[in-house]
């Protein structure tokens, strides 16, 4: 199956530093179909040749073990070539047209990595020379929109163009192993099933932790924050996977369909959850590691009196017969103690107690995304030192690491869902009606904190965030899995 991939974008941050890479992966695990084409659209006026050098410089930047040698880049580079286009000048999409044309793929992926400001021109461009033919796909990069208004326009003129099987919504969370590792868990194995529900769970705590601030995308973040970048997409994809309803099977639609149920039952905020449930703060100067970072305001690009949030915490409910009354923190935020995203999930205590011990972290399921991909539960068991006290219980964890059990060198978030483009298979993507209801979802969120004069609250680099996040979930007798 011979396919072209159109890369609008091709010069920009997210083609060098995710997409050759993964592509490139692809290409060197020989699932890339044969007979592709990467074509990189971009303004310079560079010729195929200085596109490739380009490209290939960029490799530098790349984990070694993840960098081509020459001769892999050579044949590597063959697949690419390059068309300069200004974005708004229709008459650039007609070059793109013959370039296309020219060549008949049996499909072509249209890319749309650029400004979200170009993704309507870009569809609208790509009809208007007849290239949203039934072989084209479209990919759409994240954010789509910056609320809810600006989300149904894109979709609404995307889904004028193109039927909604041939529009491919990236998250690229949900190309994480430890998502798909997540769904085998659920619904590949009959032991957790019955354990899945308010009876027997006590609370779900999900956390997308990073070290880094916001590197070179200050101004990009200024008008996002944590919310929009991390929150409305990657940990409501991550609430869903972990809260949905069984699918019927594994179709696309089967699982949108369960995954559109939970963003529905998701609680409604009113003015006093938003107030006690939704707490946002703002990194400080500080270290990290013993070195000097500078405050979020400070970063280039950035307002040096920005109101915009680095570190989002939320207390939700997903109202429904499973989990009616279990609360599901979601917790995400730059430069905190770690790289550290994983899900925990905290069982019920014992009804009674017959060992004079205390339970410590035992009676829990974590699913670990990142650094590690793997899965710990954690048990209590009888103690080594049992001589002196035979109620000396501890906890214990039994481990899973994937990454050891199968190898580091898997197959990488966007290697995998670049493929699922070529192939169509749109199960890990998202539709347009569950990136509506998330919008919903976090809008009253974000009109408040606009609203609200006070901002975020400060927290010092290399930290949880701010107290308050702790203290939101204390309320509910609970802590923070590290806080144990
Ligand atoms: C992106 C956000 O979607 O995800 C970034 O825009 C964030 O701000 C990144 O750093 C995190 O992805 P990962 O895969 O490194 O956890």
């Amino acid at each position: 199956m011979s396919f072209d991939l159109v890369l609008f974008g091709g010069t920009g941050d997210l083609a060098w530093r995710k997409l050759m890479p993964a592509l490139f992966q692809a290409f060197r695990h020989g699932t890339l179909p044969p007979g592709g084409r990467i074509i990189g659209i971009g303004r310079d006026d560079l010729s195929a040749d200085q596109y490739r050098a380009l490209i290939h410089s960029r490799f530098d930047k790349v984990e070694l073990a993840k960098r081509p040698s020459d001769d892999e880049f050579a044949h590597f580079a063959a697949l690419l070539d390059f068309v300069r286009m200004d974005l708004s000048r229709p008459d650039d999409y007609q070059r793109l047209a013959q370039t296309l044309q020219a060549r008949k793929a049996d499909t072509v992926v249209m890319y749309v990595a650029t400004a979200p400001t170009l993704f309507t021109t870009v569809c609208e461009q790509i009809a208007a020379v007849g290239l949203n033919t039934p072989q084209t796909r479209v990919v759409l990069e994240k954010p789509l929109g910056h609320d809810l208004a600006s989300n149904r326009a894109i979709n609404s003129t995307v889904c004028t163009i193109f039927q909604e099987k041939q529009v491919f919504r990236i998250d690229h969370y949900l190309g994480k192993p430890a998502v798909q590792n997540l769904f085998a868990l659920r619904f590949g194995n009959a032991l957790f099933e019955p354990l899945w529900r308010r009876e027997h769970i006590a609370n779900i705590q999900i956390t997308i932790a990073e070290e880094l601030g916001v590197e070179k995308r200050g101004a990009f973040y200024e008008t996002t924050g944590a919310l929009r970048d991390m929150v409305q997409n990657h940990a409501l994809q991550l609430l869903c996977a972990i809260g949905m309803e069984p699918p019927i099977n594994s179709h696309a639609d089967a699982i949108r369909d369960e995954k559109l149920k939970v963003l529905r039952s998701l609680k409604p905020w009113t003015p006093a959850t938003l107030a006690t449930d939704a707490i946002r703060g703002q990194y400080g100067a500080g270290n990290m590691a013993g070195t000097p970072v500078v405050a979020y305001r400070s970063e280039a690009g950035v307002d040096p009196h920005s109101n915009t949030e680095t570190f989002v915490a939320l207390r939700t409910e997903i109202s429904n017969w499973r989990w009616a009354g279990v609360p599901f923190y979601i917790r995400t935020g730059k430069r905190l103690a770690g790289r550290d995203a994983r899900i925990v999930v905290n069982f019920r205590p014992t009804p009674h107690a017959i060992f004079n011990s205390s339970i410590g972290d035992a009676n829990r399921l974590v699913i670990n995304l990142q650094p590690r991909d793997g899965l710990e539960l954690h048990l209590l068991a009888q103690g080594q030192d049992n001589r002196r006290n035979a109620h000396a219980l501890a906890p214990v964890q039994l481990d899973l690491d994937f990454d050891k059990r199968f190898g580091s060198e898997r197959v990488g978030a966007y290697e995998r869902l670049l493929l699922d483009v070529i192939a169509g298979r749109l199960n890990l993507f998202v539709r347009s009606d569950e990136q509506e209801e998330a919008w919903r979802w976090v809008e009253p969120i974000l009109d408040a904190w606009s609203n609200d004069p006070q901002g975020p609250r400060p927290y010092a680099p290399g930290t949880w965030g701010p107290s308050a996040s702790s203290a939101m979930i204390a309320r509910d007798g609970f802590c923070w899995a590290e806080e144990n």
